[in-house]
């Protein structure tokens, strides 16, 4: 077998990206992965329609221990040069909401391009490919798969985080970063829906299904956007947001009202129906059966009228500041990435190129790069590939 310049290990976002840039550049390109698919999870992404960038991508939308790592690659390679790829190849897309580019028929449709621009660049790709070691030379690395053993000068490792286990994830970047000697920041699963307590789930189980527009925060990080109750607990895009900021025993701050003074409102509501129901009334701003839980939950009831200032007060605080304690994420088996990975001090942010092992770089979701839902992760993904690719 003839030894390729570069090989590539993970046929996902980043990996097709960087093999077919490498590719043009005319290096001789072996694009290796171990499941039977290609991109699987740009295929199950955006519910099969693949949000595949966004428009208001920046910096800001990315968690890493250094917030300046992503910059680099972003600039170089915009969510603007990625939209014009995808028009290139004629594929209708639309913004859904904030930003969010998705493709009008399917995400398949995304990975047909990326197959095509491997095709014109000239890259060799293996699928159902494990790889059993792999080993430094005086120069590149021996790589030894089920195909045989093959010698190149550039290794990429491309493999993604731990989300979705059965969908073909694996450990590999991490594990092969430490056979090098590089830090792997803590790993925990993001953009996950969050479960609840025992009790906190009896309560809010019955509202399976419902969402309502909220602003949940930690610290600093806030995002408003729907909060959807789930059988197991909390999910929706506000949840999903805020879980990449939560560590294990902390609480979530949840504004029910996040657009409205709900004090004022009250007061408003006491001047012109004082004998109204509270519950009623709050059920004109949210789904009756969500009025219900909470008002039921912090014990407000009865005619409007009856409520003080003092009393609405505190019943505006409540539903501004609720303040709850997951018990826990779903893990890996529903989360959308991996918040932490490979330290970014131990890579290069212009090449990608690990700063103690030269010729191995390492791109896409593994490094401690975790983008904000909305099309962010392809987009560091679409990125890092890019920008590796010029030099690998
Ligand atoms: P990616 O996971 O894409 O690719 C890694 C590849 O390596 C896979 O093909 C895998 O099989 C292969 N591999 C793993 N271990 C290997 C090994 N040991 N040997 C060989 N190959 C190996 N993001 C976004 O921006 N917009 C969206 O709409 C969505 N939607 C979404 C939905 C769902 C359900 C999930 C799980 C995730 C998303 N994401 C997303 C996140 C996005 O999919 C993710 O961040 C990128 O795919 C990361 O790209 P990578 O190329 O780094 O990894």
């Amino acid at each position: 077998m003839q030894n390729p310049d570069v090989i590539i290990i993970g046929a996902g976002a980043a990996g097709l990206m960087c093999a077919a840039t490498a590719g043009y550049r005319g290096r001789n390109v072996l694009l290796l992965e171990h499941s039977n698919k290609i991109g699987r999870k740009i295929l199950m992404s955006g519910g099969g329609r693949c949000n595949f960038t966004n428009l208001h991508n920046s910096p800001a939308n990315y968690l890493s221990a250094n917030p300046h790592f992503c910059k680099s690659a972003l600039s170089r390679y915009p969510a603007q040069a990625f939209i014009e790829l995808v028009e290139r190849h004629g594929i209708d897309y639309h913004e859904k909401t904030l930003g969010q580019l998705f493709c009008d028929l399917s995400s398949k449709e995304i990975v047909q391009l990326l197959l095509t621009e491997c095709d014109w660049a000239g890259v060799d790709i293996r699928t159902d490919c494990r790889i059993h070691r792999v080993d430094a030379l005086e120069r590149g690395f021996r790589v030894k798969t089920t195909f045989g053993t093959w010698e190149c000068e550039s290794l990429v490792i491309a493999t993604g985080g731990l989300s979705i286990p059965n969908g073909g994830a694996t450990p590999f970047a991490y594990e092969l970063a430490r056979q090098f000697g590089l830090e792997v920041t803590p790993l925990q699963a993001a953009l996950v829906p969050f479960t609840l307590q025992p009790a906190d789930l009896e309560i809010f189980k019955p509202l399976a299904g419902d969402s309502h527009r909220v602003r949940a925060s930690i610290g600093k990080a806030s995002f408003v956007e729907n909060l959807l109750f789930t059988h197991r607990g909390l999910s929706g895009p506000a949840i999903l947001q805020i879980s990449s900021y939560w560590d294990p025993g902390g609480e979530v701050e949840i504004d029910l009202f996040p657009e409205l003074d709900l004090l004022d409102w009250l007061k408003l509501q006491r001047e012109k129906h004082p004998r109204a129901d509270i519950r009623t009334l709050i059920s004109r701003k949210m789904h009756k059966g969500i009025a219900q839980a909470f008002c039921t939950l912090w014990g407000f009831e009865g005619a409007i009228n009856r409520f003080d200032n003092s009393r609405l007060e505190a019943l505006a605080e409540q539903f501004h500041h609720w303040r709850i304690k997951p018990s826990g994420t779903e893990g890996y088996r529903t989360a959308e990435v991996t918040r932490g990975g490979i330290d970014t001090d131990e890579v290069s942010s212009k090449t990608f190129e690990a700063r103690k092992a030269p010729g191995l770089y390492f791109i896409g979701e593994c490094l401690d790069v975790t983008g904000h839902l909305g099309g962010h992760n392809f987009q560091f993904a679409w990125a890092a590939g890019f920008c590796a690719g010029q030099y690998v």
